[in-house]
């Protein structure tokens, strides 16, 4: 083995290529921020590469860098993708040489990926690392066949069939634009052997670009094997650039995911075409799910729930045969077992409902704990409150939670009865077995079993002699 080699054992790191702020979006916003099922482009890629476990992922970021990094960040988790600068684009070869203080000495296997193939699945990535380390090639490209190969750079290959070069779309000439067997943007290289390429590729092309896809014809004439690796699914690694390609996918994500929580997990859908599940949703069996749902981030779902016409559930979790009725917006909470919301009910910010519990029209939850049993049916806002069991909060109740200034906590204990328009001025609690007069401006603490009325609210009569 020739001494710069590396040897095939050696570590993996990836490259993702994500400077460009990609044209043909027609966007303000650099592509790789785009949304795909809910998640920035460049979020999948790192995440397909984060399966492989590599000892290093390198993001290479131009375009908006502080949005990529607090994208991937998110995503991945502070600190799991290094950034590297690219401070000005000039093409996909400069983009892996702005990684060369990073990684030209890292003795590792690159794999290179584009944060704009964000359907590329790591069982596909590890195939090809795999083949690529079990061969003598210092550099293998990931190739597909596409009855279309408009815009990609198409493969040369001679008449043995063995490698030549990679010409671009707009340098090709009309028989080389005839090929159908394209670059898909994922390769693989020995570390050294890439960036002494990459010392030699010029911007002498119709781009005026440094291409990276003039580096495995290069590593062929200084006679290393360059190997292809031709993949069958040509769609997991198509690239997204213009936003009927982004919709595109989102259809077919979408198509995927509904196919399987049908077929594999029992799920029903009145009308498949209009329901929009995020790949990463669980939805327990017998649920039935109508038209124009949104069911999106990692929200879980248990066994038998409805969930009617035009609802949108948001990271959230629902336990087993809970009914949520027309047009509900549930982010971030927490349903338990046959609870029922809706319609027009609005729960955000940690709202928690134990079970039985019931949230009807018009009704907003805020950061509140509403327990077993609990009732508020109609026209009312709950914000900080902790409410008990089997209380009763009746139509147009407010908690004033907010000062001007902070915002309070409403307490209302078990078997209570909060009558119709109640404002409860926080902080105030209401004590176990209570009732609020209809119209009561709740200023001060109401003790347990008492009846307290007016503007603002007075003891009338202690309940029991509790
Ligand atoms: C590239 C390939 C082409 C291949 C196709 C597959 C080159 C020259 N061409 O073309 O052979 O068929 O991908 O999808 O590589 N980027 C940077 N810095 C730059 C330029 C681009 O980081 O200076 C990033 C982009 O953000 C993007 C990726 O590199 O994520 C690919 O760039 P793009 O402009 O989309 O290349 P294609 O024209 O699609
Ligand atoms: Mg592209």
């Amino acid at each position: 083995m020739p001494e710069d080699s590396i040897p095939k054992k050696s570590p993996l790191d990836v490259l993702v290529l994500a400077a460009g702020l990609g044209t043909r979006m027609k966007s303000g916003v650099a592509k790789v921020l785009h949304k795909l099922d809910g998640r920035p482009l460049i979020a999948h890629v790192c995440l397909a590469a984060t399966a492989l476990e590599p000892r290093n992922i390198y993001v290479v970021v131009g375009h908006q860098a502080e949005q990529v990094q607090d994208a991937v960040d998110k995503e991945l988790g502070t600190g799991k993708a290094s950034l590297v600068h690219q401070p000005q684009q000039h093409g996909t070869g400069d983009a892996v040489i702005a990684a060369k203080d990073a990684l030209a000495n890292a003795k590792s296997t690159i794999l290179i990926l584009s944060g704009d193939v964000p359907l590329v699945r790591a069982e596909t990535l590890r195939g090809f690392v795999n083949k690529h380390k079990s061969s003598s090639a210092s550099c293998t490209i990931l190739t597909i066949r596409l009855e279309n190969p408009t815009g990609y750079g198409r493969i040369v290959r001679d008449e043995a069939g063995a490698f030549v070069k990679i010409v671009e779309q707009k340098d090709a000439n009309d028989e080389e634009r005839q090929t159908r067997e394209v670059n898909a943007g994922i390769y693989c290289f020995d570390s050294t052997k890439l960036f002494a390429a990459l010392d030699k590729i010029q911007p002498t092309n119709s781009q005026g670009e440094y291409y990276l896809t003039d580096v495995p014809a290069i590593l062929k004439g200084d006679g290393e094997e360059v190997a292809l690796y031709q993949h069958s699914d040509a769609r997991e690694v198509l690239g997204i650039n213009t936003r009927a390609e982004l919709a595109e996918f989102e259809n077919l994500i979408r198509r995927r995911t509904i196919r399987r929580l049908m077929l594999e997990d029992g799920v029903t859908f009145i009308d498949p075409s209009h329901a929009y599940i995020s790949a990463g949703a669980k939805i327990g069996r017998d649920s039935i799910i109508h038209p124009d749902v949104h069911i999106q981030g990692d929200s879980v779902l248990g066994e038998a729930c409805e969930i009617q016409q035009g609802a949108r559930i948001v990271n959230s979790s629902l336990g087993n045969r809970v009914a949520i009725k027309d047009h509900c917006l549930i982010v971030d909470s927490d349903i338990a077992d046959d609870c029922a919301v809706g319609p027009f009910a609005h729960l955000r910010m940690n709202a928690k409902m134990e079970e039985r519990a019931v949230v009807g029209n018009f009704v907003e939850v805020k950061k509140s704990q509403i327990g077993r049993g609990t009732k508020s049916m109609h026209l009312t806002y709950l914000g900080d409150a902790t409410i008990g069991e089997n209380t009763n909060i009746g139509a147009g109740t407010v908690t004033c939670n907010y000062d001007g200034k902070q915002k309070h906590p409403t307490v209302i204990e078990n078997n209570v009865r909060i009558g119709s328009d109640t404002m409860l001025v926080a902080p105030v609690r209401v004590g176990e077995g209570s009732v609020t007069a209809a119209g009561s401006v709740v200023t001060e603490d109401v003790p347990p079993n008492t009846l307290v009325a007016g503007v603002p609210a007075k003891v009338k009569k202690k309940l029991t002699d509790a």
